[in-house]
């Protein structure tokens, strides 16, 4: 009797000391965050921007987080949907990431959603926009926007204002779709008249044609969607076929007048007037903290891309500090991740914990020339809007 509560009591304390070992070793094991970003080609500045917001989130806020060493891996996809995949591929079979992130364009993220799903990996969308999205897997969660959630208060705005013919003119696939469909909608509804829709090619754009088009037609505005990166290129195209000459205005979702590019793009942005969730001028404390330490650290200004990657970093680091460093799994730390609610440069930012996408204040801004340079001068907001694009 007394030999068996000996030999019982060394056994619970065996096992309570393998417990102790194992509970001890998974504390210290790194957390791995994998981004897959476009760090070349012709979406580079996406990758970049985002790349440097992280690096600052990490910067300000350390390496560890509950006990558990943050991991950064960056890769580059050069935005090639196939390199998208077998890096997600490689990133959650040989590195075990615990976290996917980044994604450059809706194709990559479209790309990844399935291994994802697969291997039950959390996968943090901060740059494609395109509403549907998040359906793709039920791990995804976003914290960029949607073209839908950014275009309607631009085609609410515009009838209000002497712009009552229109032509559309978006990049030649799925966010392009979203905002065309989104614009024309609302913009319909207000009284307003398309009276063209132009695409463009996603890849090396001759944006030529489609502005003798848009120009022929006379329309009061053109309003436009373009990726980032591509708006430098479409502002030069548009002064050099002298369509503000002709007193043709141009609107448009905030990728437009990108904030990595705004300021080299000259007088011709001046008085473009977009839809947005952020901007670099956005004026609080908590966005202009934002922007100096950004730009000290990198010498390019934050544009939207980055403020998606910095609070992509912050949904993380709150998943893994609210489960304690612990999460047994993927749908742990996903739970964990929906619902946040905080305060982003942006503005107050909610992770629907339903649709698991970013509600967000939505901007009206007018590009102005402020201290020599240019920005999206915010002069009127609509809050807490939810992507009107998702399927009801
Ligand atoms: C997408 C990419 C962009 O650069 C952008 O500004 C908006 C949307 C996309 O591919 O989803």
């Amino acid at each position: 009797m007394q030999k068996r509560t000996v030999l019982r009591l060394l056994l619970g304390t065996g096992l309570a000391l393998g417990l102790a070992t194992h509970v001890g070793a998974a504390d210290t094991k790194p957390f791995k965050i994998g981004f897959i970003l476009p760090m070349t080609g012709q979406s580079a500045s996406t990758g970049r921007q985002i790349e440097a917001a992280v690096k600052l989130y990490m910067a300000q806020n350390g390496s560890t987080v509950a006990g558990r060493k943050i991991e950064l891996i960056v890769k580059d996809d050069a935005g090639v949907a196939d390199s998208t995949r077998r890096i997600a591929q490689e990133l959650v079979v040989n590195d075990k990431v615990d976290v996917l992130a980044g994604f450059g364009l809706t194709p990559l993220a479209a790309a990844a959603a399935p291994i994802a799903t697969q291997s039950k990996t959390p996968m943090v969308i901060t740059a494609a926009a395109t509403s549907s999205l998040t359906e793709a897997s039920p791990y995804i969660v976003r914290t960029s926007f949607t073209l839908p959630q950014a275009a309607v208060s631009i085609a609410e705005w515009a009838p209000k204002n002497k712009i009552k013919k229109v032509v559309t003119m978006v990049a030649d696939y799925a966010p392009g779709i979203d905002a065309e469909r989104t614009f024309k909608d609302r913009f319909t509804l207000n009284g307003g008249q398309i009276i063209a829709e132009l695409r463009s090619p996603l890849r090396a754009p001759d944006f030529a044609p489609f502005l003798q088009r848009a120009r022929d037609a006379s329309p009061d505005a053109i309003f436009v969607f373009l990726p980032s990166g591509q708006g430098a290129a479409f502002m030069k195209q548009f002064a050099e076929r002298g369509l503000d000459k002709a007193g043709i205005k141009l609107i448009g979702t905030g990728d437009i007048t990108d904030d990595d590019q705004l300021n080299d793009m000259g007088d011709v942005a001046l008085g473009v007037v977009t839809s947005q969730h952020y901007s670099a001028a956005h004026p609080s404390p908590a966005n202009k903290k934002f922007v100096e330490a950004f730009q000290a650290a990198n010498k390019f200004r934050p544009n939207f891309m980055a403020v998606a990657g910095y609070d992509g970093m912050r949904v993380i680091y709150k998943a893994v500090e609210s489960t304690k460093g612990q999460a047994a799994n993927g749908d742990a730390l996903l739970e964990a991740m929906k619902g946040q609610i905080f305060e982003s440069p942006r503005g107050p930012v909610l992770i629907d914990g339903q649709t698991r996408d970013i509600v967000q204040d939505i901007y009206i801004r007018r590009v102005e020339r402020q201290n020599g340079q240019l920005w999206n001068i915010e002069f009127d907001v609509q809050k807490s809007v939810k992507d009107p694009g998702k399927k009801k």
